[in-house]
């Protein structure tokens, strides 16, 4: 049997199909852009087409599929969205969900990933949350335009500071979780980076890596919300939920650091440091 991998084209998908490879178990990787998929993964792995709001294309992309990582698309911010799929994974016997969720959600009921985890539980499909902290990728993705531009940091969190994790991290952390069904079983992995900084000693480093002086002006939720809407034109819905996540973070959530990534890999996590070192041209 295969595991089938949503949002496989995405940040944490891909390393989550690497690391499966490496495991040697067999995967079936599903998006919404089949072309895209085939481009990024050749015939290593089977694909299918699947859209989390198109209920015929479940039964396909669960063919031959015993595991999945579940993850949300950012655009979808209504928990429910997600409801029809899961209900879908009960009915073909799925032996483990690995979703992917957030790290405090245990505890706060406002993020979508809250309602998703309880829903999984409900229904009673086997699970594997994982519940990462803010993804290093935020910094050389969405991030890097001002950075890139401005020599600036255009992100409203205050002083507060942050366990950023690499997405290959979180990858391998599932990966682990999916190969050994039996043992993960209803589990929930908080998992961090190796240290918390601040967004001013984000900026140190990476000035210190490419040699150019990266500030952060701790820009207030005003300014970021206003050019990420009317500069950048981005969707008004996910500027909004990020403001509400940059707002807990400036309350503290995103500052605890755990042991889990070791606990569950072996491994240390990556650094921002050498994050950063290998992914220079995302900033110069
Ligand atoms: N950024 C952070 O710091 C952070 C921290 C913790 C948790 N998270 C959570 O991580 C998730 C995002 O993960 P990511 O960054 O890996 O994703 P991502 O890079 O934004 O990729 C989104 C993926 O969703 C797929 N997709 C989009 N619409 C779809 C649909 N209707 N049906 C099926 N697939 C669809 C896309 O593939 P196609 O184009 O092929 O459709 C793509 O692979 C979010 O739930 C976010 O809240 C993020």
């Amino acid at each position: 049997m295969k595991i089938l991998i949503t949002g496989a084209s995405g940040n944490v998908g891909r390393y989550v199909v690497k690391e499966l490879l490496n495991k040697g178990e067999g995967v079936v990787v599903a998006g919404t852009n089949v072309e895209k998929l085939k481009k990024i993964f050749g015939d290593k792995v089977d694909v299918v087409k699947f859209d989390f709001v198109d209920k015929e294309t479940f039964h396909k992309a669960l063919k031959d599929v015993d595991r999945v990582f579940l993850m949300r698309p950012p655009q979808l911010g209504k928990p429910e969205d997600l409801y029809p799929f899961i209900d879908s994974m009960k009915s073909h016997n799925i032996k483990l969900v690995s979703f992917l969720s957030l790290m405090g959600v245990e505890k706060n009921t406002i993020p979508p990933h809250h309602k998703i985890e309880k829903y999984i539980e409900k229904v009673q499909v086997p699970y594997a949350h994982i519940r990462p902290g803010f993804f290093m990728q935020n910094l050389s993705g969405i991030h890097s335009v001002e950075i890139k531009e401005k020599n600036e940091i255009l992100i409203p969190a205050g002083k507060s500071k942050t366990s950023f994790i690499d997405t290959a991290d979180i990858g391998l952390s599932v990966a682990t979780l999916l190969h050994e069904p039996e043992k993960y079983k209803n589990t929930a992995h908080t998992i961090t980076g190796p240290e918390s900084l601040d967004y001013y000693q984000i900026a140190e480093i990476l000035s210190e890596i490419t040699g150019k002086k990266i500030m952060y002006r701790k820009p207030s939720f005003l300014k970021y919300r206003s050019d990420y809407i009317k500069k950048r034109g981005l969707d008004k819905n996910y500027v909004n939920v990020t403001v509400a996540l940059y707002f807990m973070t400036r309350m503290g959530t995103a500052k605890m650091v755990t042991d889990e990534f070791y606990q569950l890999t072996g491994r240390k996590p990556r650094t921002f440091r050498e994050f950063a070192s290998e992914n220079i041209d995302c900033f110069v």
